[in-house]
């Protein structure tokens, strides 16, 4: 077997949070940098603002990755679902990984599937239900207004979740939609057999991951794509582990791991 193939094919790289290991994450600037080093899809998280807006951001609070802290001095913790998507938008969030990037904002769902076009896949993660309550069922109203985005045979998407009932949730709304349950370890066999009537893929974390339970998880019908997968040790044994993709924050060093070996 080739170093860049996988048991079932080639090996797709997503860009975890856009190229976030050369750009600020979930930004424009990281989106664009993934498109630009070839990666199959960008991985991405979508919460909800205090006025029920989509907005692209991963944390729960605003602390981290924008400047809100000095914006909002008054408004700790900087909860993201208290602030509203004009607030949100007056915040820099690329000045906090490198002044190059000052002047990126949170994008909108809708601004993020203008941006990726028919250029790149989207895997989108409803991040943190249980404090973006009616998340699922407001993603799915969205992207019935983007049929660009979720026709049969339209641009690629997955839609992902740790939360099994927002999942659940969304492919009831949307059942055509590919559904991914992000997980930390791989579900135990029987449970699989059940994720396996209506998931496409398990996306376990690559720091538990064993090959047994790669193969339990190829077994059952569905695909494997662990995340964050970030060194070339790593790559080359998901490789051989059968994996069909791999999450990274390196997606131009894994594609050229793919293509050279
Ligand atoms: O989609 C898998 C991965 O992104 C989950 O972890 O914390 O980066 O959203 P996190
Ligand atoms: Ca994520």
């Amino acid at each position: 077997m080739s170093a860049s193939v996988s048991a079932r094919g080639r090996v797709a790289t997503y860009a975890h949070r856009g190229s976030s290991g050369m750009a600020p994450e979930n930004t424009a600037a990281a989106f664009a940098l993934a498109i630009a080093e070839g990666a199959d899809y960008v991985e991405t998280d979508v919460q909800l603002s205090a006025d029920g807006e989509l907005v692209i951001i991963h944390d729960v609070t605003l602390a981290r990755t924008t400047d809100a802290r000095l914006a909002f001095a008054d408004r700790a913790p900087w909860n993201v679902h208290d602030f509203t998507l004009a607030e949100l938008s007056k915040l820099d969030a690329g000045g906090w990984y490198d002044d190059d990037f000052a002047g990126q904002h949170i994008l909108t769902l809708d601004e993020l599937l203008d941006l990726l076009g028919d250029r790149i896949g989207l895997n989108l993660e409803l991040k943190s239900p249980a404090v973006n309550p009616g998340l699922a069922h407001t993603v799915a109203a969205r992207l019935r207004r983007r049929p660009d985005w979720i026709e049969p045979g339209a641009r690629p998407l997955v839609v992902g979740s740790f939360d099994e009932q927002a999942l659940r949730d969304f492919h009831a709304q949307l059942p055509t939609v590919p559904v991914a349950l992000i997980a930390y370890d791989v579900p135990a066999s029987e449970k699989l057999n059940d994720l396996a009537g209506w998931v496409h893929s398990v996306n376990p974390d690559i720091r538990r991951l064993r090959s047994e339970d790669v193969a339990r998880v190829l077994e059952a019908g569905m695909a494997v794509v662990p995340w964050t997968v970030d060194s070339p040790a790593l790559w080359r044994w998901a490789v051989e582990a059968g994996v069909d993709a791999m999450i990274t924050n390196y997606p131009y060093a894994l594609n050229s791991m793919l293509r050279d070996g």
